[in-house]
């Protein structure tokens, strides 16, 4: 008779069984903290934060290579905005009490995270205050890069670009000069009335009792007017031109150099009596705001004695010549509105043959040139 073998109830055979059942049981309870976890590990954002990005069904968005702490922190605020972020994932951190607000505003204004990782970078709170408060502000890449960009002038670019269209060399340019506000208002007193770079415009103003010490009498030869004198560097250079004008069959004289303070009123004054103020204002400067009065301008005469004119075949020369000299035409034509004049062809001012060679060079004038000049 065959004795039925029951089989032996082995507890070593059941945990064996049990064991890797409730590793697989636990496992399964716990994957949605283990997948998490690993996303954290693997994209650098805190664990409470891939919780937010899979309720918001964004993790697939955010590539593992690209940890933002900015979107890491902007994402559990309520300024949160999920149409950025991709802008956010691109956008350096700042720790400043109103970074939430101004990075979205930046956005909705039109700047990029690139631009608004540069302005960061490159300007103060007030001046990021500003471009919060105010219209985009197109380029602000070339702007900020540009070495002429005075950030104390800011406000004033934020507002001349809502009045004007310009590019965007121009508006900083044109501010520099001062060109956001009326003439003779914001003047500066000029304080290097001896140094031959010196600026003398309608922002610029000498004091009523300057006058140079060492003005020089034109040779005779080279000079027709009555305001025959001009500084000294200005006078060597003036007469070396004429002299190699003249072995072009050029003649050329100075009409009308040096002017005081008392002289330029007076005639300033004439002029306005003639034509009243407002026209006198496009042809004559006002006493102290006069190159004339620096004695490194002069009118110059062609040989009929009359001031030269486009037609002349001396103005061409100077136009062509002059730089080498030092000298350059002060008020071109289609440059009134920033000269502040009407087209001068007669008139010529020392700077120095390196910087007259530039402006020759760029075709600019000189009040954009000394606003484009890094040192203010
Ligand atoms: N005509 C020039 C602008 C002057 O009066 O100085
Ligand atoms: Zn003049």
């Amino acid at each position: 008779m065959h004795k039925i073998k029951r089989k032996k109830f082995s507890i070593k055979k059941t945990l064996k069984l049990i064991i890797p059942l409730l590793i697989i049981i636990v496992l399964f309870l716990s994957r949605h903290y283990l997948i998490t976890m690993y996303q954290s590990k693997i994209t650098g954002y805190e664990y409470k934060t891939i919780e937010v990005f899979n309720e918001l069904d964004i993790y697939k968005d955010i590539k593992k290579e690209t940890y933002s702490k900015t979107l890491e922190k902007i994402i559990s605020t309520e300024y949160y905005n999920p149409k950025y972020l991709d802008a956010y994932l691109k956008t350096d951190y700042h720790e400043t009490d109103t970074f939430y607000n101004d990075i979205n505003t930046l956005l909705s204004l039109g700047y990029t995270s690139n631009e608004i990782n540069n302005i960061y970078k490159n300007l103060l709170p007030d001046s990021i205050n500003l471009l919060v408060n105010n219209d985009c502000l197109n380029d602000i890449n070339n702007i900020l890069s540009l070495n002429y960009f005075h950030e104390e002038n800011l406000e004033r670019y934020l507002k001349y670009n809502k009045e004007k269209e310009l590019s965007f060399e121009d508006l900083i340019t044109y501010v520099n000069i001062g060109l956001d506000k009326a003439y003779y208002t914001n003047v500066i007193d000029i304080d290097n009335p001896d140094d031959t770079s010196v600026i003398v415009n309608k922002y610029h103003k000498l004091a009523n009792n300057y006058v140079p010490s060492d003005l020089e009498a034109i040779n005779k030869k080279y000079n027709r007017g009555n305001n025959n004198l001009m500084r000294h560097e200005a006078r060597i250079h003036f007469e070396e031109m004429c002299e190699d004008a003249l072995k072009d069959d050029i003649t050329i004289y100075s009409g009308s150099a040096y002017r005081s303070y008392s002289y330029q009123l007076n005639l300033y004054n004439r002029y306005v009596n003639q034509d009243g103020k407002a026209r006198a204002d496009t042809y004559s400067a006002r006493a102290g705001y006069s190159e004339h009065q620096t004695g490194l301008a002069t009118d110059v005469m062609n040989k009929k004695l009359g001031y030269i004119s486009a037609s002349d075949e001396e103005y061409t020369w100077l136009v062509d010549n002059s730089y080498k000299y030092g000298f350059l035409l002060r008020y071109p034509k289609g440059k009134e509105n920033i000269t502040g004049y009407m087209y001068e062809e007669w008139h010529f001012r020392y700077v120095g043959t390196d910087i007259a060679k530039e402006i020759y060079e760029q075709n600019i004038t000189y009040d954009e040139y000394i606003a484009r000049a890094k040192e203010k």
